[in-house]
């Protein structure tokens, strides 16, 4: 980042601080789309997991995100809030979800917006499994991945192989909803089988957690008929 546009930076920063803050702390909004009230918990990733991926952005040094279930937008804020710490000239946060006009009533893009974040952000409003494919065949690449968007088995495994290929090799999964039967089941295949390696799993709920995977750096040479349970 130049340095003219450091201050914007530090602005915008703020600006997605007070925006988290006041989300945060009230726990209800009110959409300007269409005036439906909505209650953010537990639906939205909560403060702790947010300062989690915000931590694991910055961590990484991430400049290519992307997040699948953008909701009400809390955990793309901190992704964001990441991005802008790390300052790369060429951050990008993409967010898929293709409910977020109709269960959300926008509300997620509503806050970026309102955050000032709007320009880093790109939203796709379609079902990941569509989304992540065409994304390869288009040569994408990502640096980190957030999911939490549709947790049963199938809808996961299929996010955790695309989002494998969408990485750079050692890119890190920022998996919400581990304490789920599906989705450390499906995690569990690219620990065993692809050479994953779990960086992190949170502690601090006993009822909900969330891990952290770091994909493999080295190629896929597996024979053909391998395979070891999980
Ligand atoms: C638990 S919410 C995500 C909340 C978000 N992390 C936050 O902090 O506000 C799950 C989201 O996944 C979205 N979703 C469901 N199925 C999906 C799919 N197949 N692809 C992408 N997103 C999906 C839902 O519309 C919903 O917005």
């Amino acid at each position: 980042m130049t340095a003219a546009r450091q201050p914007d930076r530090e602005i915008t920063l703020r600006r997605v601080h007070q925006v988290l803050d006041r989300l945060i702390g009230d726990g209800t909004v009110v959409a300007h789309r269409d005036g439906t009230t909505h209650c953010l918990f537990p639906v939205a990733v909560g403060a702790a997991e947010g300062a989690a991926i915000r931590s694991w952005v910055i961590r990484e040094n991430a400049a290519r995100t992307i997040e699948i279930g953008l909701g009400y937008g809390i955990s793309a804020l901190f992704t964001c809030e990441g991005l802008l710490a790390n300052g790369g000239p060429e951050s990008r946060h993409i967010v898929i979800d293709p409910n977020q006009d109709t269960r959300f009533a926008n509300c997620g893009l509503q806050f970026l917006e309102e955050a000032g974040v709007s320009s880093l952000v790109e939203h796709h409003a379609e079902e990941s499994q569509i989304t992540l494919p065409r994304f390869l065949s288009e040569g994408h690449r990502f640096d980190l991945a957030v999911v939490d968007g549709n947790h049963r088995f199938d809808a996961v495994f299929l996010d955790l192989a695309y989002l494998g290929r969408l990485l750079h090799p050692g890119g890190i999964v920022f998996l919400d909803d581990y304490h789920l039967p599906a989705i450390a089941r499906a995690a569990s295949f690219f620990l065993t089988n692809l050479g994953w390696a779990l960086e992190e799993v949170s502690t601090a709920e006993d009822r909900h957690h969330w891990a952290v995977f770091r994909t493999s750096t080295t190629p896929d040479t597996r024979p053909f008929d391998h395979f070891v349970d999980f």
